[in-house]
């Protein structure tokens, strides 16, 4: 039986992660703070799909609570197959204006947790030469949208390192940089994003198909919807100068995704 961790499944990308995995007889383990919603899709999912769920409600940036979900994963007796790194959050306020607490928290959730997940995770997928681990980082990780940016940056290089360490492993590492996505995250950070342009949404249920995708087959990077594949290139070729001044004047927007 082939067991992924979810971090962040109660909506969203993570949700589908969950969904997705599950259709495909995955087992989970679900890992987010809204309890009642994870009870919920454990019920809604070991239901439709008859696959074993555990829950583990957890606060992310709390470091005691990281340390558990770690044990969990380190646990050669339960091997943990699958690691998704999905939960995050963003901050709508420019850095001038955050609560420091606020921005400790984001790269708690955003960095500390995924680094020490992988971490924990990695030898027992290495020794049984199969692993599968998915980092959610952004589009946003190429622009310079304040700390947001700054964590996916630090996720999608992580996952850049780490598979150069990991070829012939068995074990595949993939980030997924998608651009905006229709979940739930903007309505949480209280982002405006009214006058975002209705081509540049992805529906998570196809984010998630492709990234499951690309790391099976190997895929470093996972770049949802075509808007975006034409995009990153473009993006990622230019002058760094030019890539802040445009993200500067929000023709990208400082937000996100
Ligand atoms: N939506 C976009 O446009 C977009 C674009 C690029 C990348 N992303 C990334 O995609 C990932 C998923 O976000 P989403 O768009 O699906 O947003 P979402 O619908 O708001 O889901 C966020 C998930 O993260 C969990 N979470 C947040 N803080 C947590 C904490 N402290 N501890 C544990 N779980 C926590 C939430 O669960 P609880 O509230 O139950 O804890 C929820 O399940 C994030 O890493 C985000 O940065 C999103």
């Amino acid at each position: 039986m082939v067991t992924a961790l979810v971090t962040g499944p109660t909506s969203g990308l993570g949700r589908q992660f969950a969904i997705q995995l599950a259709a495909a007889g995955v087992d989970l383990i679900l890992v987010a703070r809204d309890e009642t919603r994870l009870v919920e899709l454990d019920l809604e999912l070991s239901t439709s799909y008859g696959i074993t769920c555990e829950v583990i409600p957890t606060d992310l940036s709390n470091r005691a609570a990281l340390k558990a979900i770690e044990n969990r994963v380190a646990d050669v007796s339960r091997p943990v197959d699958w690691v998704v790194n999905n939960a995050g959050f963003g901050l709508a306020e420019p850095f001038l204006n955050t609560d420091v607490e606020d921005e400790q928290r984001l790269l708690d959730v955003l960095v500390t947790a995924p680094l020490r997940l992988t971490h924990a995770a990695l030898p027992g997928m290495v020794e049984r030469g199969f692993g599968r681990v998915i980092v959610v980082s952004s589009f946003a990780s190429w622009v310079t949208s304040g700390t947001y940016s700054a964590a996916k940056a630090w996720a999608t290089v992580f996952v850049e390192g780490l598979a150069a360490e990991l070829a012939d492993t068995g074990v595949h590492a993939t980030a997924l940089c998608p651009g905006f996505v229709r979940t739930e995250f903007h309505d949480r950070a209280d982002m405006d994003v009214a006058k975002i342009p209705k081509q540049l949404w992805l529906d998570p249920a196809d984010v998630v198909a492709k990234a499951i995708k690309d790391c099976e087959k190997g895929n470093v990077l996972s770049v949802p919807g075509k808007q975006y594949q034409a995009m990153a290139p473009m993006v990622r070729l230019s002058p760094r100068a030019l890539v802040r001044r445009v993200t500067a004047l929000g023709t990208v927007d400082p937000n996100t995704p």
